[in-house]
């Protein structure tokens, strides 16, 4: 079996199912992305994107009009006549904690029923480690004459980078039993890599080199390598906040501290940036599924259990930070949050510290007032009621006696220190990201407070 002029079924068309299906069509694949949701599915074949990513509308309009990409709602229509069919359905978590598997075995058992013969099924939904052994087991029982082959290929890809990291990848990661279908899998993904630097023109995303490399492994391997290289880098956030909070009672700066830490190509400064803790869709999720799945292996993960109770404390530190610079008192003070979604290029607001760190401020007594320049509409159901949302950050920061910067978003970041000076009435300038230009702030006359990190 070759990858040429396959035809390969995506199921989900959430962040990697979207961008996975889309990449995978302008790449000439025949490609069927089943969505249940009718109006998602709606937009998505109107060419657009229920959600902000940038490059992937002008990938999918193109996909589209190419007649490579069909959107269904069809499990028949789809599997019937796809070779390859790659899972990439929500696994949401439960209030436990543990990963909610209802749609990764439902999308499965709905598979089975118009499955090809020896047809390859990808999972690239996370999952947590010896969940592939229970879905074979399923193939097997239900169909054991199909003798369909089970993959587990995990997803690394970022939002807001989603088609770069799919492009441009440091590694793509396949385990099972069946070799050939591993290769076939690899194969895919070496057709995609033929096509990458088209690809990147056409969304307008830079040509970024990597060491990417291939890597095929056991089926329990893959899945525990991607909740292991999210939980990692979960853990290096966790470990520079509490670093960071140790830098503000001693008297030093953890942006010197990480730099030069980091500087040794053996710890490396990524995901070393101390500010109000991670959030989205993947980490606070993968972390709390590891711990679970540990535990149902009897493996208690003290370390990871550290790493997202350090998360869970860092909105309420800096609340009573901001609290300590307004002479210990919120109540009534008008405090602008720039910055809702969980990091800057995505409307995403899912467990975000900025929303997280908005309602706590309202908690204690603030008027809050908001502002995302994408993600806006997404958090009004997260936030509190009584904390306002606004148009600008001009009208956000107006009569402000306090400033929260919570998103990297770069138009918020390059904001003068001289306009948000004019504009506010106190000047507190607390920078939860550290990606202020804090000299720039304290020469405007701003009290410039970081996470850790200081103007000097
Ligand atoms: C993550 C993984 O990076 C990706 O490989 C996986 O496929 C999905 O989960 P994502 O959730 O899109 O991607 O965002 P990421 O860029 O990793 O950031 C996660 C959170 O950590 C964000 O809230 C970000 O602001 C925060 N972060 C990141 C820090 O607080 N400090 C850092 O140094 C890096």
């Amino acid at each position: 079996m070759t990858s040429s002029n396959l035809t390969i079924t995506v199921l989900g068309a959430g962040y990697v199912g979207l961008t996975t299906a889309v990449l995978l069509a302008n790449a000439n694949f025949k490609v069927y992305l089943i969505e249940p949701n009718d109006e998602r599915r709606q937009v998505i074949q109107s060419g657009k994107s229920f959600f902000y990513e940038y490059g992937l509308d002008v990938l999918l309009e193109q996909a589209l009009n190419s007649d490579f990409l069909v959107v269904t709602d069809s499990y028949e229509t789809a599997v019937t006549n796809s070779r390859v069919v790659f899972s990439c359905v929500g696994t949401p978590d439960n209030p436990d904690g543990s990963s909610n598997l209802s749609y990764v075995f439902s999308a499965a058992e709905e598979t089975l029923k118009y499955a090809q013969p020896e047809l390859v099924y990808v999972q690239k939904s996370t999952v947590p480690v010896g969940t592939g052994q229970k879905i074979e087991a399923l193939f097997v029982e239900k169909a054991p004459n199909l003798k369909l082959r089970y993959i587990s290929n995990p997803e690394f890809l970022r939002e807001g980078t989603a088609i770069s990291d799919t492009l441009f990848f440091d590694r793509v990661v396949a385990g099972g039993r069946d070799k050939e279908a591993v290769n076939l899998v690899i194969d895919i993904y070496k057709d995609l890599e033929e096509q990458r630097e088209r690809l990147a023109q056409l969304s307008k995303i830079p040509i970024a080199p990597r060491v990417d490399q291939y890597i095929t492994t056991s089926l329990n391997s893959a899945e525990l390598i991607k909740v292991t290289s999210n939980a990692f880098l979960a853990l290096k956030i966790s470990f520079a906040n509490s670093i960071a909070i140790l830098a503000d009672k001693a008297d030093a700066d953890v942006v010197e501290v990480m730099d030069a830490v980091g500087a040794d190509h053996r710890i490396g400064r990524a995901f070393l940036n101390a500010g109000r803790g991670y959030g989205g869709g993947c980490f606070p999720k993968d972390v709390s599924g590891l711990i679970s799945s540990a535990l149902d292996y009897g493996v208690d993960l003290q370390i990871m259990e550290s790493a997202q109770e350090q998360n869970r404390l860092m909105p309420g530190y800096i609340v009573d930070r901001i609290q300590q610079a307004l002479d210990n008192s919120l109540a009534g003070k008008r405090v602008a949050v720039l910055g809702l979604a969980f990091k800057a290029g995505t409307s995403d607001v899912r467990k975000s510290p900025g929303v997280a760190i908005a309602n706590k401020l309202h908690e204690a007594g603030a008027h809050v007032v908001t502002y995302d320049p994408e993600a806006q509409e997404e958090a009004a159901i997260d936030l509190f009621r009584g904390v306002e949302d606004s148009e600008s950050i001009e009208a956000t920061v107006k009569g402000a006696e306090a400033v929260v910067l919570t998103t990297e978003w770069p138009e918020i970041i390059d904001f003068p220190a001289s306009k948000y000076a004019q504009l506010m009435h106190g000047n507190v300038f607390f920078d939860a990201v550290n990606q202020y230009n804090a000299l720039d702030a304290t020469s405007n006359s701003l009290r410039y407070i970081g996470v850790g990190h200081r103007a000097e």
